[in-house]
């Protein structure tokens, strides 16, 4: 665990103290918290949280992560999409205590050193990225997706990106955005292979 983990789970932990009810008070309710452990984007955290905090609200609002967007707050959007151990889920209807010890990726865990990932890349120059707000939970279902199907088809595409809804332009750029970035990594995977 780094230094910075353990200043995080310290503060939190003095805050919660601050927070306890004094006894006595009337009316007073000691919220129930635990200490959530998790690899987010590759890195060990533990952070002490609320049991009832979502996951996108302790993505945003404890570790900062605002590339995971809050949509209509429950379960129709998929703007709020992370991975957990590879595979998609809302963190709107997720509470950070269920990925316990799980390993998470949101759109930020996505590049690669620094850079733009062949996936966010596609979407960028593709013209998928369209208003921004639903692109992150787009990018990483097509990432969930292309981890399991290097090579889907366009049905196969409609289909895993079915729970994530555009509201306002369309899904062509998208799904061409996928396209170029499942032919960008099959060739990038050949050449080194
Ligand atoms: S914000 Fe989670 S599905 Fe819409
Ligand atoms: S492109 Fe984001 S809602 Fe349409």
């Amino acid at each position: 665990m780094t230094s910075t983990t353990a200043t995080t789970a310290t503060t939190a932990q003095a805050s919660a103290a601050s927070d306890a009810p004094t006894a006595g008070t009337p009316g007073a309710k000691k919220r129930a918290r635990s200490i959530l452990g998790l690899v987010l984007n590759g890195r060990e955290r533990e952070d002490l949280i609320p049991d009832g905090l979502l996951l996108l609200d302790y993505l945003r609002e404890v570790v900062g992560l605002t590339g995971t967007k809050q949509g209509c707050d429950g379960g129709e959007c998929g703007a709020c999409t992370v991975l957990v151990d590879d595979q998609p889920r809302l963190a709107c209807s997720t509470l950070a205590v269920q990925v316990q010890g799980r390993r998470i990726e949101t759109v930020e865990g996505l590049t690669e050193g620094g850079t733009m990932s062949p996936l966010q890349q596609a979407f960028h120059e593709s013209l998928g990225a369209q208003c921004g707000f639903c692109t992150p939970g787009m990018i990483t279902t097509a990432e969930a997706l292309l981890r399991r199907n290097p090579n889907p088809s366009v049905d196969e595409i409609k289909t895993a990106m079915g729970g994530n809804l555009c509201r306002c332009t369309g899904y062509v750029k998208i799904i061409e955005s996928v396209q170029v970035a499942a032919a960008t990594r099959n060739a990038s995977a050949r050449a080194s292979s």
